[in-house]
């Protein structure tokens, strides 16, 4: 078995491949005069660990040529973060299903998919390959329990989160909850925490995404106002779309650690040994 990546999974990839014990193969990326993207691998092997996140469509191209340039072998494709899953739905007629189109296009030539904390658990019946989501609960756990934290409260931004949460609370062995939002008027929410007290407290927002930020900067603004020591956020996929960082920061979060589906310097968790005991099971 051999690794292989695209251009923007290297560092995940370099970790799985350790993890595994597998050799890592060789990829040149350049571009032809027009723009188009070309690669070229080197040493495959007969059985392929595709790896590739989807962060926009120059990634999603790539992982497609890497597919096909690993043609007629036992592929298992991974996909650390998948991108255009959120549209998992077709909301108003004559959209895309756009999760449905790019599982698709990924299912030829593979044997089996493994998604870290996809979205929605519906989205893995488009692929036409076996196909099943990792959670990072244990990882984010290990995480959390490296890092002092006073009296430690551990929110989801909303019901939807919170059994994700109370499963990472569970390893940790401390408190969680999930905010709630109360319409105080037309223009007035209040988002506090459904039953617990935050006063006092290091509270640490999980989600699966931070995108543009907005959710957890409006929560940690909130906390804060309620006397919490401080506001902490960690996310699986760091999307980090028009300056979440920044507006997180500017909102009072101490610190935003994400995982390395997303490579990026707040990556804190690795992604690699949970998909390593997955990848191990598939070549069974
Ligand atoms: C929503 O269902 C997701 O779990 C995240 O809460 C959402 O994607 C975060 O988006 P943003 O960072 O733009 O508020």
């Amino acid at each position: 078995m051999k690794v292989i990546s695209t251009e923007n999974s290297q560092i995940l990839s370099t970790r799985l491949a350790s993890s595994l014990g597998a050799p890592l193969c060789d990829v040149r990326y350049s571009r032809f005069p027009d723009g188009e993207l070309y690669l070229r691998a080197s040493d495959l092997d007969k059985e392929m660990v595709i790896v590739g996140s989807i962060t926009g469509n120059e990634a999603l191209i790539q992982l497609l040529l890497l597919i096909d340039a690993c043609d007629d072998r036992r592929n298992h494709l991974v996909i650390p973060y998948m991108g255009y899953a959120r549209q998992d739905k077709i909301f108003n007629e004559g959209e895309a299903l756009s999760a449905r189109a790019v599982a698709r296009a990924l299912s030829n030539g593979v044997e089996d998919v493994t998604i870290v904390n996809i979205h929605e658990q519906s989205v893995l019946s488009h692929f036409r390959a076996d196909a099943h989501s990792v959670s990072l609960e244990k990882d984010i756990a290990s995480f959390l329990g490296s890092i002092t934290l006073e009296h430690p409260l551990l929110m989801a931004p909303d019901e939807g989160a919170g059994s994700f949460v109370r499963r990472i609370a569970s390893l940790t062995g401390w408190d969680s909850d999930y905010l709630n939002k109360t319409r105080l008027s037309g223009e007035q929410v209040r988002i506090a925490p459904k039953s617990l007290d935050v006063t006092g407290r290091d509270v640490v927002i999980i989600d699966d995404i931070i995108s543009t930020g907005g959710t957890l900067a409006t929560a940690a603004g909130m906390l804060l106002g309620q006397k919490a020591r401080s506001v902490s956020a960690v996310c699986v996929h760091g999307v980090f779309t028009t300056g979440a960082l920044l507006h997180l920061h500017a909102a009072g979060v101490k610190e935003v650690v994400c995982s390395d589906t997303i490579e990026r310097a707040c990556s804190r968790i690795s992604a690699a040994e949970t998909l390593a005991c997955s990848i191990r099971e598939s070549s069974k």
